[in-house]
């Protein structure tokens, strides 16, 4: 069992972070005034519509936003500023720190060397007085740890002799090679059916029960979330709208938005499910460009009162133990909605 949330340290705190690009249609907001914690041990899920922000706010934990972005904000790692740092200085966090696993896991991989060679490799750079024999034996146990069969033998295989989902597993072994203390998965499963979905999640699951690291999963789909994080973080044109430990956030939902996507999810206890066009929020997300003064889901929200939603972008309330939500008719639409 992982320490219990609220007991554990804080590993990152993120404090008002805002991103932004600069475009010829003038500066495209991409992410702005997103704060919270994540505590070692726990995993946090971020879920959101595509251009939500999500990858954004990973790539600045990361360091590796692209040049034309301008970052504001705070972004510390057991209390050491990230934002600012140069390249070099990123790179060895990244390295020792802070560890990736991206959608596509095929391109990721180098094709012409054995998935073994590149374990070592990542092995090496961690463990630079590790012995060939030290770092085979580790490459060996990497791919055991994330579940793949024979890991003995499947050590001198190239990646395209995996499937899809066990090339997933590779790179999870990769990312772990350095004992990251964070685990970022941007969209891990993304690629993959469903059933192999669930096994790559399972894996993350083990990874983070058998290393202690805390993960942060990025996902679209609130379906892998309710099944692998402990905490939710609903986030919504560039801001985060909900949070909630997984419980809360699905019986006790806080927020018009998450409503919405919780409504908009197959659902296996409608007997018609098969029949049934599945709910779809109207209208879509606002151009970065041209973000609605206010609540910025506002547009969408058949919560939405003038006057009152469009004065000022809502600050997060506290609506339960860990849980909160930016809506400033956080008592009254729910009451509108039953
Ligand atoms: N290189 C770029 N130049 C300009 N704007 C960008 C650039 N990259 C991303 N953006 C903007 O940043 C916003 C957030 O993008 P981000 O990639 O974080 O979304 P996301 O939530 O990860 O979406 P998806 O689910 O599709 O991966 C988008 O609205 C996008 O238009
Ligand atoms: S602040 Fe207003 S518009 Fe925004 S989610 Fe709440 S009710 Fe809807
Ligand atoms: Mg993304």
């Amino acid at each position: 069992m992982s320490t219990h949330p609220d007991a554990a340290e804080i590993l990152l705190e993120v404090e008002d972070v805002s991103i932004a690009f600069r475009t010829d249609a003038g500066l495209a907001r991409a992410v702005e005034g997103v704060s919270f914690v994540l505590r070692t041990g726990e995993t946090v899920g971020i879920v959101g519509e595509s251009g939500s922000g999500k990858s954004m706010t990973a790539m600045a934990i990361m360091g590796l936003l692209p040049k034309k972005a301008v970052v504001t904000g705070s972004i510390k790692l057991r209390g050491r500023e990230l934002v600012g740092l140069s390249d070099d200085e990123l790179r060895e966090v990244r390295g020792k720190d802070i560890a990736i696993v991206f959608q596509d896991a095929l391109t990721a991989l180098n094709p012409v060397m054995t998935v073994g060679e590149q374990l070592v490799e990542a092995v090496r750079v961690h463990d630079p007085r590790s012995t060939p024999a030290d770092r085979r034996a580790r490459a060996v146990e990497l791919l055991d740890v994330v579940g793949i069969p024979s890991p003995e033998l499947r050590v001198d295989r190239y990646p395209h002799e995996f499937s899809g989902g066990m090339r997933q597993r590779v790179m999870i072994a990769m990312s772990i090679a350095n004992e990251p203390d964070l685990l970022i998965a941007d969209e891990p499963t993304t690629a993959l059916d469903v059933t192999v979905q669930a096994q790559v999640l399972e894996v993350l699951r083990e990874v983070q029960r058998r290393t202690g690291t805390t993960v942060l999963l990025i996902t679209h789909d609130l379906g892998v979330v309710a099944g692998t994080a402990d905490r939710v973080m609903v986030m919504y044109a560039g801001g985060l709208v909900e949070t909630a430990d997984v419980d809360p956030l699905f019986y006790e939902t806080a927020h018009p938005y998450t409503a919405g996507l919780l409504a908009s999810l197959p659902r296996l206890d409608r007997r018609s499910s098969r029949d049934e066009r599945l709910y779809q929020i109207a209208g879509h997300p606002p151009v970065a460009t041209e973000w609605p003064e206010g609540c910025r889901f506002a547009p969408r929200c058949a919560h939405a009162v003038a006057g009152l939603c469009d004065v000022s972008v809502p600050e997060p309330v506290a609506v339960g133990t860990g849980h909160t939500a930016a809506c400033v008719r956080v008592d009254e639409w729910q009451k509108e909605a039953s």
